[in-house]
């Protein structure tokens, strides 16, 4: 009776609320009882009792108030739970808010900075509980705020960080678990030891680290300024150093939440048609964002193997422990460093800054002052400019060992490190400073020098014929020490594929056939001859040669060199000897010689090459012709990408007068590149989901055929989906000896890949991670697949054995359909 009472009143308020915005806040003379609730004046958040999860404890907590999952925001009494419906909040006229649970006892409290005559509570739209003066109501002078308070949850206005002056502290703790509120030992802020830095810790162990904020972002996660959700903010200065986001747009609800069980922050979006929280990212998000895995002077990168390598210029300090992947004790200097005699610096290009435990910063100093600084100091490891933005000022230094460095493969940040003078990078101009009209005279008579000794040379080598030229340019060498790309003499390819004879035939790609070839020394190579249609000038195909060789991964196909002579143009690939995916995936017994594990290895390779072309490679590649054929197999069953950049360089629009061409193979291409030509990185996202439905099938998505329905491959696993039965699309022999969770979930994700609106489609970046999680993963929406039907069978396409790949269709053929 006593609870209907209290719904009825609560009910009463609420509809009492409707025409008046009283319902914000209470004074003095009032009180919040179990039942009754706050509602922010524009509707967003409410503030009252509720259980968590399957817990039978009250607690007072602000969440969303217009979206029915109940998502909680703040608590107050996080520790003290009330046992009952007996809860009831005031504020005292002296400005202090008390929460009472059983028998009045007070289970939480807290009082205002000051007293007023007359304080009011009120929740106010960005979430945000505060005591303000009724006086004056308007102000936006708290008394107290839960923003002070943070439980588990970063909503967007928030400041996370310190307050110098007082040394107050604001930073988020987990909730234990979905049943109890009270604060797990994940928590997230600023620490002030040496250069302010946000710090994930589990328990005392520091977690995950920011990197240093470098003016345009913290310098671990280099491309979230782009982001389409967030705006953010790190204010060091000598009042306060906080954290801070803003929503650019204010109709989308965004929170940053950390996560005990899972130990990770997580940032979600709501999204308002599947009325669900869609993750939109997690950290640490990959192996190299865990704090200090590679041990001291290690350096981490996701795209080698193992990820932990040692930086440049040092060596493990034990190898048979580095050699069993036990990082911990890290790596030392090659040489050791003399600091006497003098020493020197290289440069690590593209990381995330170490911890800043050891570190020393000034905002003044520009970096040659900050590198002579640094010499000085013996115990000074590295530097690097504070401030990235215009070129770069401010000053950064290391002491000790440098901890938890991360490399990225573009936009990261560049450190320059301590090695000794022997191994050290050549300064670029003291002695340009001493005189300027020597230096002049001295430089106009060496450049003079280089000419004519570079024509000699010239002359020479032309008469010589050379066997091969190093056509990398003199300053790539110091940073790419392996990328050797060589010009081979078209002799020398003619002879190793005895002449371009059928017999080496390997195939007909893209951009004209593949013969395999054995170079004098005994390298197998293989020889893409492309059509002789492109109008390239020679120093056009040189320098887009040389882009493609520098995209380097280890499930892309190495690009050796280039043979240019006359109009023959060809590239030099290593040879694969176990040929292309399709090979085994279509053929009846070779297929059996991949088994579901090796499978989802080749899926993950896959997927990470593609990555690396789309997001952390230097040149962002669109790949446009991705399919089974182009991926191709080492000696060890390691899939590589081929064909990567063909497109962009040979694909364009300088196929003779016919522009309009659309680059790619049919049953693999998206239909809004198909039919529009528009083309994204998300229409790389739908090639891939094809290769994968064909990879777990073991059947071509072109040419599918099945007795009782009519349609292609995607048509069928989407039917498969919608009547619950996904497992049936995997071919028998995986369903009876593979992970069926993992094949389940690789179904999930490539009907997620070929979804008909391209924004729908994951990033390669999110695919990648999940591929490696288990967390939940959105519903698939209709698939594009209606443009694949029958008229389109009737194509030209050419070649040998179904593996050709490219065809060239005009968008009216599209369009007649
Ligand atoms: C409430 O008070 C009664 C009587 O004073 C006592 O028996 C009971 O244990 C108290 N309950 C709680 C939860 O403190
Ligand atoms: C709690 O406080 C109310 C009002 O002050 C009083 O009427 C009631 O008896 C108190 N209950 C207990 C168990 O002390
Ligand atoms: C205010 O509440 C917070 C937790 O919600 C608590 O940590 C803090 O000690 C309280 N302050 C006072 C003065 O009671
Ligand atoms: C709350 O703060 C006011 C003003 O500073 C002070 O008068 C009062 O004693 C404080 N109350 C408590 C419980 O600390
Ligand atoms: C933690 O994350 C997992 C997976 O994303 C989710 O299922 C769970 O509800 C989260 N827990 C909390 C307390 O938010
Ligand atoms: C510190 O930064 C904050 C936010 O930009 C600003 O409000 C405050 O005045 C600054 N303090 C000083 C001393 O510059
Ligand atoms: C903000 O988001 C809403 C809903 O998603 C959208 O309708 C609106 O156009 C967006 N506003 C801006 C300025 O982008
Ligand atoms: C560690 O591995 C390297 C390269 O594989 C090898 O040369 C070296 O002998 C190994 N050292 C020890 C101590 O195992
Ligand atoms: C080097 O810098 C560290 C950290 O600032 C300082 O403690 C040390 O005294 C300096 N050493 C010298 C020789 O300047």
């Amino acid at each position: 009776m006593a609870m209907d009472l209290l719904s009825f009143s609560a009910c009463l308020l609420i509809i009492f609320s409707k025409s008046s915005t009283a319902l914000d806040t209470i004074s003095p003379s009032q009180s919040l009882t179990d039942g009754m609730t706050l509602v922010s004046n524009d509707g967003s958040f409410e503030l009252g009792f509720f259980t968590p999860g399957s817990s039978k404890n009250r607690f007072l907590g602000i969440w969303y108030k217009n979206i029915p999952m109940q998502t909680v925001v703040w608590v107050a009494n996080r520790i003290n739970p009330i046992y009952d419906s007996s809860g009831l909040l005031k504020i005292e006229s002296t400005g202090k808010i008390v929460l009472q649970g059983q028998n009045n006892t007070t289970v939480w409290s807290n009082n205002s900075t000051e007293v007023v005559q007359n304080p009011i509570l009120q929740l106010l739209d960005s979430g945000n509980l505060v005591v303000k003066d009724g006086k004056d109501s308007n102000s936006e002078n708290y008394l107290w705020q839960s923003f002070d308070y943070p439980t588990d949850t970063m909503l967007p206005g928030m400041k996370i960080g310190f307050d110098l002056r007082t040394g107050f502290h604001r930073r988020l703790a987990a909730w234990k678990n979905s049943d109890d509120p009270s604060p797990g030992d994940l928590t997230y802020g600023v620490e002030l030891e040496g250069t302010p830095e946000m710090v994930l810790r589990k328990g005392s162990v520091k977690y995950y680290r920011s990197g240093l904020w470098n003016g345009d972002g913290f310098s671990g996660t280099p491309n979230l300024r782009s982001n389409p959700i967030f705006d953010y903010d790190f204010v060091w200065n000598e009042t306060e150093v906080y954290y801070i986001y803003f929503l650019k747009n204010k109709s989308v609800m965004s929170r940053f939440v950390l996560n005990q069980t899972e130990s990770v922050r997580q940032r979600y979006t709501w999204n308002p048609e599947t009325q669900t929280w869609k993750l939109f990212s997690i950290m640490p998000s990959d192996y190299c964002d865990r704090c200090g895995l590679c041990g001291p002077n290690g350096n981490c990168d996701n795209n080698k193997l193992p990820s932990c390598q040692c930086l440049k210029k040092f060596r493990p300090k034990s190898l048979e422990r580095w050699n069993s992947s036990d990082w911990s004790e890290g790596c030392v200097h090659n040489k050791p460093l003399n600091c006497q005699s003098g020493d020197g610096f290289i440069t690590i290009a593209q990381v995330k800054t170490p911890d800043t435990t050891n570190s020393w910063v000034n905002k003044i100093m520009n970096l040659k002052e900050c590198r002579a600084r640094c010499l000085q100091n013996c115990s000074c490891m590295a530097y690097t400019n504070l401030d990235v933005r215009n070129g770069g000022s401010g000053c950064a230094m290391w002491f000790g060992d440098l901890i938890d460095i991360k490399q990225f493969q573009s936009d990261g940040q560049d450190l320059y490190i301590r090695v000794s003078a022997s191994e050290a990078e050549l300064s670029k101009k003291p002695k340009v400073m001493l005189a300027v009209t020597i230096a002049t005279v001295i430089a106009m008579l060496l450049g003079l020098c280089v000419v004519v000794c570079y024509v000699c040379k010239r002359r020479k080598k032309l008469k010589d014929e050379p066997e091969d030229r190093n056509v990398n340019d003199k300053e790539n060498q110091d940073q790419n020490e392996d990328m050797d790309l060589a010009v081979f003499e078209l002799a020398m390819v003619a002879q190793a594929t005895e002449a371009f004879s059928f017999n080496n035939k390997l195939g007909e790609g893209g951009f004209g056939p593949v013969y395999k070839g054995i170079l004098a020394n005994g390298q197998e190579i293989a020889v893409k001859r492309l059509s002789k249609s492109s109008g390239q000038g020679l120093n056009e195909f040189k320098n887009e040669v040389k882009l493609i060789a520098k995209l380097q991964h280890r499930n892309l196909v190495r690009l050796l060199g280039c043979c240019i002579q006359g109009d023959e143009r060809m590239l030099v690939y290593e040879y694969m000897p176990n040929r292309s995916l399709d090979s085994f995936i279509f053929d009846q017994t070779r297929s059996k010689a991949l088994n579901w594990c090796r499978r989802f290895q080749i899926i993950c390779g896959i997927a990470r090459g593609l990555l690396y072309l789309h997001q952390d490679s230097r040149l962002r590649i669109i790949h446009r012709d991705l399919k089974a054929s182009n991926v191709l197999l080492d000696s060890e069953m390691n899939p590589k990408i081929s064909d990567f950049g063909m497109a962009r360089t040979f694909g364009g629009d300088q196929t003779e007068a016919n522009t309009n061409r659309v680059v790619g193979t049919y049953g693999y291409m998206a239909p809004e590149y198909a039919i529009d030509g528009l083309f994204s990185v998300k229409s790389d996202v739908f090639s891939f989901g094809i290769l994968l439905l064909e990879i777990i099938s073991g059947r071509k998505n072109r040419g599918f055929y099945d007795p009782n329905h009519s349609g292609n491959l995607i048509e069928h696993a989407w039917r498969l989906w919608k009547e619950g039965r996904p497992l049936d699309l995997a071919d028998d022999f995986l369903v009876e000896t593979g992970n069926l969770s993992e094949v389940l979930r690789c179904i999930h994700i490539s009907l997620l890949c070929v979804q008909q609106h391209p924004e729908g489609r994951p990033t390669m970046s999110s695919v990648v991670l999940m591929l490696g999680s288990e967390n939940e993963l959105p519903q698939p929406k209709q698939p594009g697949f209606l443009f694949y039907k029958k008229p389109l069978e009737a194509d030209t396409s050419s070649g040998n054995d179904g593996s050709s790949s490219r065809n060239e269709i005009s968008i009216s053929v599209l369009e007649a359909r």
